[in-house]
């Protein structure tokens, strides 16, 4: 009976393109992501395409561009994308839990570009030996225009959940994914 559970709880995972192995972020920013599908994201190199791959290393030098985030809209809905650090300034003790990097809303449909910038792209940034940090994207389809949304003035112990409950994000994004690198 548990192994037919099992069975086809990889089969619907698998069929979803659903990511697993959220490496602590589920209880880290006290989210469940357990039906949240895998956001394509992709830093461009020269002439090279790093795409984030749910936890895999990425070089600090290749990351500090704004990178191409790609995916399939709802017809005539506008989404919130927000990217978070929460091992601010280290995972061993994170104070600063979450350090807010990109804040954007009102995305009409796939086009990031044409979307209202609260807080601009900030690429990452972790002190130095202060170990790997996780660098979370995570896209949330609106219930209604966010163009009244104040300037987050301090990106500084943002809470994601926080966000998502006073501006009606629903109680899960759409899809995530996330990359990890340090300072050497
Ligand atoms: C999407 O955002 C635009 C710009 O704020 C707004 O005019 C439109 O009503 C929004 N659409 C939905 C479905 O919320």
């Amino acid at each position: 009976m548990f192994l037919r559970t099992f069975i086809v709880h990889c089969a619907i995972s698998l069929s979803l393109g659903l990511a697993s192995n959220w490496d602590g972020l589920e209880q880290d920013l006290d989210l469940d992501l357990s039906n949240v599908a895998k956001l394509q994201v992709q830093f461009g190199g020269k002439g090279e395409i790093l795409e984030v791959d749910l936890g895999k290393e990425i070089a600090l030098n290749q990351v500090q561009q704004e990178p191409e985030i790609t995916f399939e809209p709802e017809s005539g809905a506008n989404y919130t994308l927000i990217m978070v650090d929460p091992d601010a300034p280290s995972r061993k003790k994170p104070v600063a839990r979450e350090w807010l990097h990109w804040l954007m809303v009102d995305i009409p449909g796939a086009n990031i570009k044409a979307g209202k910038v609260i807080t601009s792209f900030n690429p990452s940034g972790p002190p130095a030996r202060s170990g790997f940090h996780r660098y979370v994207f995570m896209l949330f389809k609106q219930s209604s225009s966010l163009k009244n949304l104040k300037r987050i003035r301090t990106r500084r112990g943002f809470k994601v959940t926080k966000f998502m409950e006073d501006n009606g994000l629903g109680n899960t994004p759409v899809a995530a994914n996330f990359y990890i690198t340090q300072r050497a």
